[in-house]
């Protein structure tokens, strides 16, 4: 069936736009309905404030919130919240929390906080008479124009750090940047510098047109294209490591020069091969977004940050490094991400204030640290278990309750799998055999029939 625009649907009540979308998209079906009201909250307010949030909200969207204890990081105990969908996600984090608690935990150091945002724009003239003029007379412009703006940021002490002209003509024809360096102290800061970025536009389209100096053509050539905080910020850096003599490393069968060599091995192949090294920063991911998620921040971002981090040295590669020194085994991981702990959804979403609650009210800085060691935890218990027993034994076993729950298994009868999987390698297939022969059914749509 092809569909029809729609007008106005954001004026529609929630009720109405549910409406629309079953008649439109889901051929009436009664049950869709029920399916999205079951996830309102019963606490009008509470719901109030989710749907507000975004646009166009007609539900709740679940996501499991779980904890990883024993993390030792810089001598204290910390028990991570994670928001992640992931079966062995959580499971992972904890292990190698507990691994690394017997071994001096992790250490992590802040080691700088800067952001960048940058004002795009267009100019057909003489550059140096551009240059001088920002650096006489401009840039002091550009900062008195914020005063207003960076007020309370000074007062936390941060506010603007550095403005550049930057020439990238070279690149492309015509083309100019003002490059503002911030400090955002506890907050990510994203409203900020845009904030800042729009008014360094007016300001400089002002002060050029005010300048005598400049032709009008050289006036009427300058062209604002945006301004916009960049969300690279590899200036804003955090690093996590672990470390211990490599005798503490024994793994199973596995001695502890083994087991180091086939580790150290696994992180040089990520290090020069981009398409391992997708799938070992996928992992790293997989403990990042997870507390950046609990805890309320963006984790696109933070994505996108780390993503073109790997790359910053033109080839796709590793975000954790590990080597043997002295008999001492390292795994580090610098992470640039920019995070906040006030602002955004960190003082209005519950969960989000009880997570960083959790974590004792972390700075932007703390919650950096936090982060980057679930990411090192995460591709710890990764790797260890690639190098040694290989991914899939501890992932099918955590795999198993969705498939379970996809067989609508009773609570029992998810006992006697559990149990009955203890000492044997979970396949779908052979979780689906088992169920039939326990149900004494011949297939599964044997059961769905009923
Ligand atoms: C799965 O979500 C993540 C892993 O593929 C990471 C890795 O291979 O390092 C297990």
């Amino acid at each position: 069936m092809k569909h029809q625009p729609v007008e106005g649907f954001s004026k529609l009540s929630k009720e109405g736009k549910i409406e629309w979308l079953v008649n439109e998209y889901l051929n009436g079906d009664e049950k869709a309905i029920q399916t999205l009201k079951q996830y309102w909250n019963d606490d009008a307010d509470l719901q109030k404030l989710h749907d507000e949030f975004s646009e166009n909200t007609i539900s709740n969207f679940y996501m499991p919130f779980g904890l990883a204890p024993n993390f030792l990081i810089n001598d204290e105990l910390y028990t991570i919240p994670m928001a992640v969908e992931e079966s062995s996600v959580v499971a992972a984090a904890s292990k190698a929390a507990k691994f690394w608690l017997d071994r001096g935990g992790f250490k992590t150091t802040v080691i700088s906080t800067t952001k960048l945002g940058h004002v795009h724009f267009m100019y057909e003239g003489d550059v140096e008479k551009l240059r001088n003029a920002f650096e006489a007379t401009i840039k002091a412009k550009l900062i008195e124009e914020t005063n207003d703006i960076t007020k309370n940021m000074r007062a936390r002490n941060g506010g603007i750090l550095n403005l550049e002209l930057i020439d990238k003509t070279a690149d492309l024809e015509n083309y100019f940047q003002i490059k503002g360096s911030f400090e955002t102290v506890d907050s990510m800061g994203a409203n900020f510098i845009n904030s800042c970025l729009e008014q360094f536009a007016k300001t400089l389209k002002n002060e050029i047109d005010a300048d005598a100096t400049f032709s009008t053509e050289e006036k009427d050539s300058l062209q604002i294209v945006m301004c916009i905080l960049s969300n690279f910020t590899p200036d804003c850096i955090v690093r996590a490591e672990v470390s211990c003599p490599v005798e503490q490393l024994a793994e199973g069968n596995v001695s502890a020069e083994e087991f180091v060599e086939k580790f150290s091995r696994a992180v040089r192949i990520a290090e020069i091969e981009p398409y391992r090294a997708t799938t070992h920063n996928k992992g790293i991911m997989n403990g990042i977004d997870s507390v950046v998620i609990a805890t309320g921040n963006d984790f696109r971002a933070v994505e996108a940050c780390a993503h073109s981090y790997a790359a910053k040295d033109g080839q796709y590669s590793s975000l954790t490094h590990c080597e043997v020194k002295d008999g001492i085994f390292r795994f580090w991981i610098d992470l640039p991400t920019a995070l906040g702990t006030i602002g955004g959804l960190t003082s209005l979403h519950p969960i989000v204030k009880l997570a960083l609650g959790i974590l004792g009210k972390p700075s932007a800085g703390e919650l950096m640290g936090i982060v980057a060691v679930a990411g090192l935890a995460q591709n710890f218990a990764a790797l260890r278990s690639l190098v040694t027993t290989g991914i899939q034994k501890g992932h099918m076993k955590m795999h198993l309750m969705n498939i379970l729950n996809q067989l609508e298994a009773t609570e029992d009868e998810k006992k006697y799998f559990v149990n009955f999987f203890k000492d044997k390698t979970v396949t779908h297939h052979f979780v689906i055999e088992e169920f039939c022969k326990l149900r004494g059914v011949k297939s599964v749509e044997e059961i769905k029939k009923d």
